[in-house]
């Protein structure tokens, strides 16, 4: 089971921070606007130490990177020997959970070009690869056995600033359709796609015409909920889905 609690994220200078989440816009500008250190402790104990590069989606005081990193970490999600892409990896948390979980390979990618700064991080395999790229733009069909992503979560129209804070938290809506093409192509038959995704409430149309594009790749009968969070506008849902084995 996931829990989400095994894991937590500690900021070397959260005290600083004049925003919190509440204000979720100028929250995530604040803590992007430089280099900042976090540490991520699963079960007390510390697991991790990652300098979150300036322009980066920051994952402290959010929910979706805990539940990835705690299904990981737990096992719930099996990367072992496996060929993982932590899809949108921002600082790589997902990532670096991966590889201390022994999976094959780990792709780090991400349409902002300032996480080419992973590279330099010394947990980097060499047979790990840091790329930027819009969604899985580079990656040979039936390559990979397992896909993490997490969305952005708030929509809007205007085009997005990808190499800010930005591509973090907004996306234009044609992202869910592009990724699930994309991820649905570079997974090999039966290799499963985990993501984050919420559901506002007035927005739930969209889940349905993304759950219904999902179909033409994936085998809807093998979706699972690895966990949940109830908000109260919306919902956050970790899922994960199998590719159809033909
Ligand atoms: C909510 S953040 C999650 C970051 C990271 N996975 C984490 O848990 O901290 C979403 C990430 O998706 C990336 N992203 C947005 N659009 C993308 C695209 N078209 N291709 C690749 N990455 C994208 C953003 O730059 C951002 O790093």
């Amino acid at each position: 089971m996931i829990r989400q609690e095994d894991v937590s994220i500690v900021l070397k200078d959260a005290e600083t921070l004049q925003h919190t989440r509440k204000d979720y816009i100028e929250y995530h500008q604040e803590l992007s606007s430089k280099a900042r250190e976090i540490s991520v402790l699963f079960q007390d104990k510390k697991v991790l130490d990652v300098t979150v590069p300036p322009g980066v989606f920051n994952p402290y005081g959010g929910i979706a990177a805990q539940a990835f990193m705690s299904g990981v970490l737990s096992g719930e999600i099996d990367v072992k020997g496996k060929k993982v892409v932590d899809l949108g990896c921002g600082c790589g948390v997902a990532g670096w959970c991966c590889v201390l979980k022994e999976s094959e390979k780990v792709l780090f990618t991400d349409i902002n070009p300032n996480v080419i700064a992973l590279k330099d991080n010394p947990m980097l395999r060499p047979q790990d690869e840091v790329k930027v790229q819009d969604l899985c733009a580079g990656e040979e069909k039936d390559s990979y056995d397992v896909v993490l992503m997490g969305f952005p979560s708030r929509s809007i129209e205007r085009t997005v600033d990808y190499t800010s804070y930005e591509s973090g938290i907004l996306r234009n809506d044609d992202l869910i359709f592009k990724t699930i093409d994309d991820v649905g192509r570079v997974l090999k038959p039966g290799g499963k796609f985990v993501f984050f995704y919420r559901v506002f409430n007035d927005r739930f149309p969209l889940y349905l015409e993304f759950t219904s594009k999902l179909a033409q790749y994936f085998d809807i009968s093998s979706v699972k909920l690895l966990w949940y969070s109830y908000e109260a506008t919306g919902h956050g849902l970790l899922l994960s889905v199998d590719k159809a084995s033909l």
